[in-house]
């Protein structure tokens, strides 16, 4: 079970990293993988109710990784951080499956509810669904929910809900297009269709321009060969001498 868990997760990092080249290279150099390890340690410590040292441990997985995940958070199979430095991940936040998150993205709660005891009571972080991409220093803030496949912006701020399927992005995040169904089940890295292509506009003026240059090249030669040659440019007409 262990074994097959690792073996899915290391393929994750695979999938979802371009850069990745071996599972060697990820269980060695990837601190978005050690964290996921660690939290896996310090989430079970907690439902063992062995809170302090579930905190110790998550605390020591931030010294050596730099991504902080709270041990009570929930996180599904085969979860991605990529680079990872400065992701949170609070305390009820709950991630699915498949979730991919890259650097100093938050996972935060907002305006936390006490009850009498002054204790946290309820819910105060994003709930992520499967399959959803969240970009590099977004914050997701408060009991919200990320929908299945939605994908939110690098540096995007979200305080409200975000229907599956959709991306999300600026500040605060604003749904810009619907995503094509088709694609739910097709991790793009980076959030980005890579078969989406420069601008057709881009591409228009970047041809014009090699047309131009051709010409002007065409023209330096000919003026060249004019001057070899000796050829004075053709006296100008007089008009009034016809
Ligand atoms: C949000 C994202 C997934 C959208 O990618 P996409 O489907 O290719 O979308 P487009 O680039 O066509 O952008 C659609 C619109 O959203 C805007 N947009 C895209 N990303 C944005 C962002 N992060 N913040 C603000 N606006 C953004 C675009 O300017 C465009 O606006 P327009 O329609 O007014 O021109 C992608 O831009 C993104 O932010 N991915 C995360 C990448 C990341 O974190 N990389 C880190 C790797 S180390």
């Amino acid at each position: 079970m262990i074994f097959n868990d690792l073996r899915e997760d290391l393929a994750s990092f695979r999938q979802r990293d371009p850069a990745a080249r071996s599972a060697l290279e990820i269980m060695l150099c990837y601190p978005g993988f050690h964290a996921l390890m660690i939290h896996r340690l310090s989430h079970w410590l907690w439902k063992k109710r062995i809170f302090l040292l579930a905190r110790f441990i998550a605390y020591l997985g931030r010294i050596v990784t730099a991504i902080e995940i709270h041990p009570g958070a929930e996180i599904g199979r085969r979860f991605v951080i990529d680079h990872g430095t400065g992701v949170v991940v609070g305390e009820t936040s709950i991630v699915g499956d498949d979730v991919t998150l890259y650097h100093s993205v938050t996972l935060g709660g907002t305006s936390p509810a006490v009850d009498s005891h002054n204790q946290v009571g309820q819910k105060r972080h994003p709930t992520v669904k499967d399959g959803a991409i969240i970009g590099s220093g977004a914050a997701v803030l408060g009991p919200i929910t990320i929908g299945e496949n939605a994908r939110v912006g690098a540096n995007s701020v979200v305080t409200k809900d975000v229907s599956a399927s959709v991306t999300a992005v600026g500040i605060p995040a604003r749904v810009v297009m619907p995503r094509d169904k088709s694609k739910d089940r097709e991790f793009q890295p980076y959030g980005t269709p890579a078969d989406s292509g420069p601008d057709p506009m881009v591409q228009t003026i970047e041809g014009l321009r090699g047309q131009v240059s051709t010409l002007m090249e065409r023209v330096e030669e000919l003026e060249a060969q004019q001057q070899e040659t000796g050829q004075a440019d053709p006296p100008k007409r007089d008009s009034k001498a016809s």
